[in-house]
């Protein structure tokens, strides 16, 4: 079975809400009976806090059982040993959590000095290993669970963590909000992931055409595809106390910077968010919905009259179902997911 598609929500601007994107979609996925991995690359690890209550996270990170985290699996290579095996936690049905670590920003020396190390002449195996190891191990997550589809998280960052995270993905989704600073994220975003594609590309040439490429039959690397499906506007990023005409002054924005920096296309861009074919979706701001589902750790759309989502809260459950359902179908088509 060939491993399933590896989907990043990426943007250097922090809180723009993809932690809590992935959260809602790795559930709504779930629930249409799609097999997902979450992988949480952010040594902030919000996600895993988002699964997993504080207990059991620390139960895990002192373990330092073989895999137990994506840190884990991959400290080995920081001395002579190799990856291990992803040890996964069960969410729910059809749900799996490769949990995130706050020791895994120790990681980032090590895949900044084997950068250029990839580009030598030999000695090739070792740095080619390292810089590919998050897709060696979400690999493995994914046959072992023989999963649908692939959902990662990272930190607000251009680092070198992030650089083999976007390496290992197939697609990528960028949530942003409506102001100066997602917009700017945006223009540092586009030419940083068009050097990390271009110089990953010349990584693998050089491999190939090595002298050791022969000595490892069957090792693979990832092709670092990394297309873009389209862009997220979050309602939430807004100040309140913002005039609507500032917020549409943003908005109207994204559409053609998302052009020209992200796909690289020219020309002037009238078309607004809500009419263009690369937004993907508006997030609402769902307000008291969002803390009530953190407390009862579940997605907004599960929230129950139990959990004290009444009268209108439960119109909202209901809307926000429907939200992410949708999101969940439109972001399947592109990667070739059938729901
Ligand atoms: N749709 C929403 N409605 C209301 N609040 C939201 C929504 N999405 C996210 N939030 C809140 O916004 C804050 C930031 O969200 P989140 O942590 O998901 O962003 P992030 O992009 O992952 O941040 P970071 O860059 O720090 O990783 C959180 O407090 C979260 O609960
Ligand atoms: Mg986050």
């Amino acid at each position: 079975m060939t491993a399933a598609p590896v989907l990043t929500f990426f943007n250097n601007k922090g809180g723009v809400g993809k932690t809590s994107l992935i959260y809602h979609l790795a559930w709504m996925f779930a629930s249409l009976r799609k097999r997902v991995v979450v992988v949480d690359i952010d040594p902030q690890a919000n996600l895993t806090a988002a699964f997993l209550d504080e207990d059991s996270i620390e139960e895990i990170w002192d373990s330092k059982q073989k895999g137990a985290t994506i840190y884990q699996c991959v400290r080995p290579l920081t001395g002579v040993g190799d990856i291990d095996e992803p040890l996964l936690q069960s969410i729910a049905t059809d749900l799996y959590l490769l949990p995130g670590d706050v020791a895994l920003s120790g990681f980032e020396d090590v895949l900044s000095a084997e950068w250029p190390n990839s580009m030598a002449d030999t000695n090739l195996y070792r740095p080619v290993r390292i810089l590919s190891s998050f897709w060696q191990v979400m690999q493995m997550a994914s046959r072992k669970t023989q999963a649908d589809i692939v959902l990662v998280d990272v930190g607000p960052n251009l680092g070198a963590i992030n650089r083999s995270a976007l390496i290992a993905t197939d697609y990528f989704i960028i949530p942003l909000g409506a102001d100066l600073f997602s917009l700017q994220g945006l223009k540092n975003l586009g030419p940083t992931l068009k050097s990390w594609h271009s110089l990953w590309q010349k990584r693998l040439d050089n491999w190939n055409s090595s002298r050791e490429f022969e000595d490892f039959p069957g090792f693979q690397l990832p092709r670092g595809k990394m297309q873009p499906i389209g862009y997220l506007c979050q309602q939430h990023s807004v100040r309140l106390d913002r005039p609507v005409k500032v917020y549409d002054k943003w908005v109207n924005r994204i559409p053609g910077v998302y052009r020209s920096e992200i796909l690289h296309q020219d020309g002037d861009v009238t078309v607004k968010p809500a009419d263009d074919s690369h937004c993907l979706a508006t997030i609402k701001h769902y307000r008291s919905l969002i803390p009530m589902g953190q407390e009862h750790r579940k997605p907004i759309f599960n929230l129950t009259p139990a959990d004290g989502a009444i009268g209108s809260h439960a119109n909202a459950v209901r809307g926000a179902r429907q939200d992410f359902k949708s999101l969940a179908i439109k972001i399947a088509q592109p990667m070739g997911i059938s729901l």
